[in-house]
């Protein structure tokens, strides 16, 4: 008999963004930057700083299982019931609560191809079918995604804007896709990038949530700066985030995470002014590819997905040597491309010159 579940000898571990340390270590350079996970390249906003700081000296106790504060504060700001908030060791804990949740043997799940790995590590973790749909056009095709759903469709994932690709779905193409999905199907619309969108036609999503099975996912790890506590966020109906609780650990969010992301939230001016170092950096990654000649998506998130033409493993190697780690795109298959995440000013020019000498 097997120790291991059959299901797990398949699975492929998620592949992180290489640490700076390791690459001064390896490489024994002085200066690297990271450009590789999509973080805040400003810090931890410095309000959720203070209030970290602050509470280190409590950590003898465990958090509040609750996370009463936080859920509120949550709850006010989206304009929701507590009841409506769950929250997260990161939202990639709840896309495992999902599973532990709705997921039962021999239901599947569909999503994009070249999305967030995680659905697919997850799934492969609880032996569940992952139907994916191509992308058109570098973005999810919601026509091609509602087709795969079949009778054990139990849940469908959106990432909106999608990651590695940046691209969004905008209302009434969701709208569109929401009406085809049957009423039993939970629907999973990951808005970890929401605040660096700059169209109008991005969906309102909470309007979904009402009677249906829509979730929302949202995360403290970008625009909050908060990637290193892991805090994320589901909003949903009460009933659906009931049943979820129910498969969460009791102390799942800890109790630096919990004070950091309360104080995190009410940080405004910290929130504009990484939305503006993102928007100016997306703009200049723009630039910087017309002039090099290289083919880019235009990207919705902190990050923008190129074509460097040439081996992206290759690429990202050489632009390590100096001193800036981006992501290659060979576990998605994209063999030729690489993303780069949105750094300050400085770190976007270092990328810049980085790039021109190796494709040069
Ligand atoms: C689309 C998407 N969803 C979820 C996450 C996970 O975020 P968290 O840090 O909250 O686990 C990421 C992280 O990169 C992401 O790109």
């Amino acid at each position: 008999m097997a120790l291991v579940k059959k299901n797990i000898l398949k699975v492929t571990p998620y592949a992180a963004g290489k640490p700076i340390e390791e690459t001064r270590r390896e490489l024994g350079l002085k200066h690297v930057i990271k450009l590789a996970s999509n973080e805040n390249p400003l810090g931890p906003s410095p309000r959720a700083l203070a209030a970290m700081r602050a509470c280190l000296s409590g950590v003898n106790r465990y958090p509040d299982s609750q996370g009463y504060y936080l859920r509120k504060a949550l709850a006010q700001y989206h304009s929701v019931a507590c009841g409506q908030v769950l929250l997260g060791n990161g939202s990639d804990e709840i896309i495992d609560i999902l599973f532990k949740t709705f997921f039962e043997p021999g239901d599947n799940v569909v999503t994009s191809e070249t999305t967030f790995l995680e659905y697919a590590i997850i799934a492969s973790v609880y032996g569940a079918e992952v139907r994916t749909a191509p992308l058109r056009n570098f973005t999810y095709d919601l026509n091609a995604l509602a087709k795969k759903i079949d009778s054990r469709t139990k849940l469908v994932f959106i990432a909106n804007p999608n990651n590695p690709t940046g691209t969004y779905v905008a209302r009434k193409e969701l709208e569109r896709c929401l009406g085809r999905i049957p009423a039993r199907v939970a629907v999973v619309l990951d808005e970890a990038y929401d605040a660096f969108i700059d169209v109008k036609d991005y969906p309102a999503s909470l309007r979904y949530i009402a009677g249906r099975n829509v979730i929302l996912l949202k995360t403290f790890s970008k625009v909050y700066g908060l990637a290193g506590v892991r805090v994320g966020y589901a909003l949903a109906r009460e009933q659906l985030i009931g049943y979820m609780e129910r498969c969460r650990q009791p102390f799942n969010v800890n109790l630096v995470a919990q004070a950091g992301a309360c104080a995190a939230l009410k940080d405004r001016e910290f929130l504009r002014k990484t939305r503006s170092v993102v928007l100016a950096g997306r703009s200049f990654f723009y630039s910087l590819f017309e002039r090099m000649g290289i083919a880019y998506v235009p990207s919705q998130a902190n990050f923008v997905l190129f074509d460097a033409g040439r081996d992206g493993v290759t690429v990202f190697k050489k632009l390590l040597s100096h001193g800036v780690i981006v992501r290659d795109m060979q576990q998605y298959g994209l063999r030729t491309f690489l993303r780069v995440t949105v750094g300050t000013k400085r770190e976007n020019e270092m990328f810049a010159r980085a790039l021109e000498k190796v494709l040069s």
